[in-house]
Order: C-alpha cells, then sequence, then structure tokens
C-alpha cells in the first residue's frame, strides 16, 4: 500500500506501519555510518505557520542526513505571502514548483489536508489547528514503544492531560486503536476530556477504553504513561488545576518496573525533571527516534513519486 500525503493517522494500517518501522531501524544504521547521498536530487521545503523546535530540526536534519537540500520558512505567518493576503492553496502550488516534498505546520484544524488538495507533491501534515492531528509525532511515538515494549498488541496505554486540544495523543489513540487487545486510559479534566471524534472510531474498531478525571489506580498497572502538554494561558483563563494529573517521584514509584513514561515536549510543569533520569523515562529516545522516523518517512514518499 502506498501513500502520497501524509495528513492523519488513520491513513496508516498495520502492514504500512511495520514497513515503515523496518525503514526507520535501517535509517538508525544509516545515520551512525554518517547518512548517505542517495536523495541528493531532492529539495523538501518547510513551511511553519506555528513556532516548532522538534518537528522542524528534526525534518531538516532528516533531509541532510539523506543527502537532499532543504528551503525553509519557519515564521510563515510573518515572512510568507500570507501577510499580503496570499491563501495557502496558492503558496502550496508555489511551493510545488521548488520543492519535492512540502512540509507543512498550520495554524488552523484541516490546514494540511487543504494543502494536499492542492500540491503536486507530497505534504506532510506536520500539526494542524489546535485540535486537529500531528500524524509523524505519533508514528515515531509508536515508533518508540514499539522498541520499548518489543509490541504493539496487548498493551495499556494511559493517556493525561489536555487531550481536547492534544494533537499528538489524538494521532496516536487513532494508531494505538489499529493493534489487538489495546486498552487505553484518557485521563483528563472533564472539560479537556479527549473528543468525541477519536471515541467514535475506537467504539467502531472495538477498541477497548476508558475516559476518567482521575489517575488514581490506573498507573500502576499500564505499560505506557503518555503525558502532553499544559497549555498555561488556556489553565489561566479557565482556572483548572492541573497538578493532580503530573508525573513526579512518587507518581514513578507506583508504576511498573518495565512500564515508560513518554511525552511529546515540550514540556512544562507535568513532568518534574526528577523523572528525567529514571531508565522509564523515554522522552528524550522520543525525540532522537524522531530523526529516524522522518527520515524513513521521507524516503517512502520521494521513492514513491
Ligand atoms: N513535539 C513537537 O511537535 O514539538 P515541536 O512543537 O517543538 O515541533
Amino acid at each position: 500500500m502506498k501513500i502520497r500525503h501524509v495528513v492523519e493517522s488513520q491513513q496508516f494500517t498495520v502492514p504500512l506501519l511495520l514497513q515503515l518501522f523496518e525503514r526507520t531501524r535501517m535509517m538508525e544504521h544509516i545515520v551512525r555510518r554518517g547518512g548517505t547521498r542517495d536523495y541528493e536530487r531532492y529539495i523538501m521545503g518547510t513551511l511553519f505557520y506555528r513556532p516548532s523546535t522538534r518537528t522542524r530540526f528534526s525534518f531538516e536534519s532528516a533531509m541532510y542526513r539523506l543527502g537532499g537540500r532543504v528551503l525553509s520558512t519557519e515564521q510563515a505567518r510573518e515572512f510568507s505571502s500570507e501577510v499580503e493576503g496570499e491563501q495557502l492553496e496558492d503558496t502550496i502550488r508555489i511551493i510545488g514548483h521548488y520543492c519535492d516534498v512540502i512540509v507543512l505546520r498550520h495554524h488552523e484544524e484541516g490546514g494540511a489536508k487543504r494543502a494536499a488538495a492542492f500540491s503536486t507533491v507530497p505534504v506532510i501534515n506536520a500539526g494542524d489547528g489546535e485540535g486537529g492531528q500531528h500524524p509523524t509525532q505519533a508514528l515515531l511515538d509508536l515508533y518508540t514503544i514499539y522498541n520499548e515494549c518489543k509490541t504493539l498488541d496487548g498493551l495499556s496505554v494511559a493517556l493525561i492531560g489536555a487531550l481536547d486540544q492534544g494533537r499528538t495523543a489524538r494521532s496516536l489513540a487513532y494508531l494505538l486503536g489499529k493493534f489487538d487487545r489495546t486498552k487505553l486510559y484518557f485521563i483528563a479534566p472533564d472539560e479537556m476530556q479527549i473528543k468525541p471524534d477519536i471515541l467514535e472510531y475506537l467504539d467502531k474498531h472495538n477498541v477497548s477504553y476508558e475516559c476518567t478525571s482521575t489517575a488514581d489506580g490506573i498507573l500502576p498497572h499500564v505499560d505506557v504513561v503518555y503525558q502532553t502538554r499544559i497549555n498555561r494561558e488556556r489553565l489561566q483563563k479557565r482556572d483548572i488545576d492541573l497538578t493532580p494529573y503530573n508525573i513526579d517521584g512518587t507518581v514513578l514509584a507506583s508504576m511498573k518496573p518495565d512500564a515508560i513514561v513518554m511525552h511529546p515536549l515540550p514540556r512544562s510543569v507535568e513532568i518534574d525533571h526528577a523523572v528525567d533520569a529514571d531508565p522509564r523515562a523515554a522522552y528524550f529516545r522520543q525525540t532522537q527516534n524522531g530523526l529516524y522516523l522522518r527520515m524513513a518517512l521521507l524516503t517512502m514518499l520521494l521513492d514513491n513519486e
């Protein structure tokens, strides 16, 4: 099965995921050997309308390590012709003349889908809107889980935080739902609980889940704790205390010895820095996997062209 644009997690089948992960493993070896020149004829455009550290840097590093080149605008709302009123559709058409693949972070939900509909080259969604998706983050998250837990079947995963606007948690829930005997716990204040579109998808695919406002009694039993970001401004506006959802040494002590703690980063206060030294803290390994996974994804899309 081939895909042209990467817009949402639902596009990936289990065989395609496993194929991508095999390629990702190969990229780890390629990076250790100093990279390759195999993709030197390709140019990647990174068009970011919202700030990013990990996604943009890892995509650009991925392209350079494949031998390709990069054209970039890191603050497209200020430094692209959007300032003059240009529509995304036109911008994408034009960049398609200069680049072979476009990585897009757009401030509106559905931005990547709109771009893909008009693009002559593959478009990769690097995060859309506040409550859209971030499929490449979910792919690297799933690869990390596969590496650390050695399986993707029968896993219990707790997703914690402001889940209604958690693009990464949303995309990951779709992917985890594709595997056998997955059990998902959505742990969030009622006001920030995961949105119904995800639950409808899980119901349709007979995936077991629970939505709860408290982590009590859950974290000691799960294989993966997936903590997500907390938007401080939103917190102040809505006066919601998220402290009980944070991960610290006490929470860690209650967890299984082989469970892992993940976070898409950047973090704020939701994971105590004391947790970093514990081998179960997988979030920095996660960011490193982002490089390999994005190299694999770029080669997969460019090989299809
Ligand atoms: N995880 C993630 O998307 O990080 P950035 O916003 O830094 O890209």
